[in-house]
């Protein structure tokens, strides 16, 4: 293995530069996917590209791809990336990160002006998140083939604006089609997210696996009533049906701890006034494990304490499931080959299996994918206050050129 090193301060002043756009009050960052703001990191990231020398295209999907030329480049790429989208209130590394240590390997090819057999790209994918538009990896999912096209530009955020829309609106819907071209491999680096690496005061994750997860939107309908002279026991309180729910739900990651997660992070009152019992609700879920039988138990939990609810409180439901992901195992190459590169840099690590979703659960459907994480603070995200040291931040890239060089030259 080369000890080829990337550019640590370059990589930590481009986050900060990127961290511009969208940043709030409180040092995180707000740049949901398809806004104004999106559209800035976007244009910034080309120009980057393009000044480093890439060849940029853009798909229907928005997905961005800047390619530095391999010595035959009838071969197809190695591919690095990752989102620029957020949380609302987000941090300066979700995404940014993976996205921002694709294009620093390829300056650090640059300024070592050194050739790769496979071309190289850096790619940003769009709507990771799956905040405003639902469900999470929607652009990634349509590039793999678990989406079409049209479900992807249809996919809709509170207000009823499309992805469609909202591409065409900030210039990002591309020519090119989505998907169909295959990778020699596809890396991502990411922070944890999470606490383990902090813990073990290891620098590298070797990411071996993902967890599943099953995402659902639930209306309950009772009716709305006024607060002082309805009884308490002719109600059909909509909102009472939720609080249960939102308690079940965590009762349902309890009973299957320590590996579940269960969630309820999105609800809307209607009337929302507070002498009118609630006439509707609705909220998600978001059900994560590693263990597909035990995604699938939680599942069989949920719907039938829903239902039997429902019935006792004289509520009508809509309950659908509008997301499943599987668990996911990497290619266990390009995992070998993170884990080299983590040893040759003498970074301590270890194997690890990601609690978050990212786009290389899709592509690792059609191409050998692999990620690297690296710690962030207490293993907070989706958080402003997410944070990493910069040691760390330049640990993850050298570890991302070091295994995509693995890749592309052979
Ligand atoms: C993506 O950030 C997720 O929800 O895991
Ligand atoms: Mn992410
Ligand atoms: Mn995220």
């Amino acid at each position: 293995m080369q000890n080829v090193k990337i550019n640590g301060a370059r990589l930590w002043d481009s986050l900060m530069e990127m961290a511009k756009i969208g940043a709030t009050e409180k040092g995180g960052v707000c740049r949901l996917a398809l806004t104004d703001l999106d559209k800035q990191s976007r244009d910034l990231f080309v120009r980057w590209c393009e000044e480093a020398g890439c060849s940029v295209s853009v798909d229907k999907m928005g997905n961005i791809f800047a390619r530095r030329a391999g010595t035959d480049n009838s071969l197809p790429p190695v591919v690095m990336g990752s989102h620029l989208d957020t949380q609302p209130t987000g941090g300066r590394f979700d995404g940014v990160y993976g996205v921002l240590c694709g294009l620093e390997v390829i300056r650090s090819l640059n300024d070592q002006n050194m050739q790769t057999l496979h071309p190289i790209e850096a790619t940003v994918w769009t709507n990771e998140e799956g905040s405003r538009f639902p469900p999470a990896m929607v652009a990634s999912g349509v590039f793999a083939g678990v989406f079409d096209l049209d479900y992807g530009l249809s996919r809709a955020d509170l207000d009823g604006k499309t992805m469609g829309e909202e591409l065409q609106r900030i210039g990002y819907a591309g020519d090119l089609e989505v998907g169909n071209r295959p990778f020699k491999a596809f890396f991502e680096a990411h922070i944890e997210q999470g606490p383990i690496l902090e813990n073990e005061q290891k620098t590298i994750g070797v990411v071996t696996d993902a967890q599943g997860q099953r995402w659902y939107e639930v209306t309950l309908t009772g009716q709305e009533a006024h607060a002082g002279p309805t009884p308490m026991a002719t109600r059909r309180d909509a909102l009472l049906g939720a609080a249960r729910i939102v308690n079940q739900v965590n009762k349902i990651g309890l009973d299957n701890a320590p590996l579940a997660c269960a969630t309820v992070g999105l609800l809307q009152v209607f009337p929302n006034s507070r002498n009118v019992i609630p006439g509707q609700v609705f909220f998600s879920i978001d059900f994560r494990h590693p263990d597909d039988a035990t995604l699938s138990a939680m599942d069989t939990a949920l719907r039938q304490y829903c239902q039997d609810l429902a019935s006792e409180l004289g509520l009508e439901m809509d309950f659908k499931e509008i997301w499943y992901s599987p668990p996911v195992p990497f290619d266990r190459a390009c995992v070998d080959s993170v884990r080299a590169a983590a040893s040759a840099s003498g970074y301590p690590h270890r194997d690890i299996v990601s609690g978050a979703g990212h786009d290389a659960c899709y592509l690792s459907r059609v191409a050998p994918t692999a990620m690297v994480f690296v710690p962030c603070e207490n293993g907070i995200s989706h958080n402003e206050a997410e944070n990493a040291t910069t040691e760390d931040i330049e640990a993850g890239c050298n570890v991302l050129i070091q295994a995509v060089l693995l890749q592309a030259n052979s």
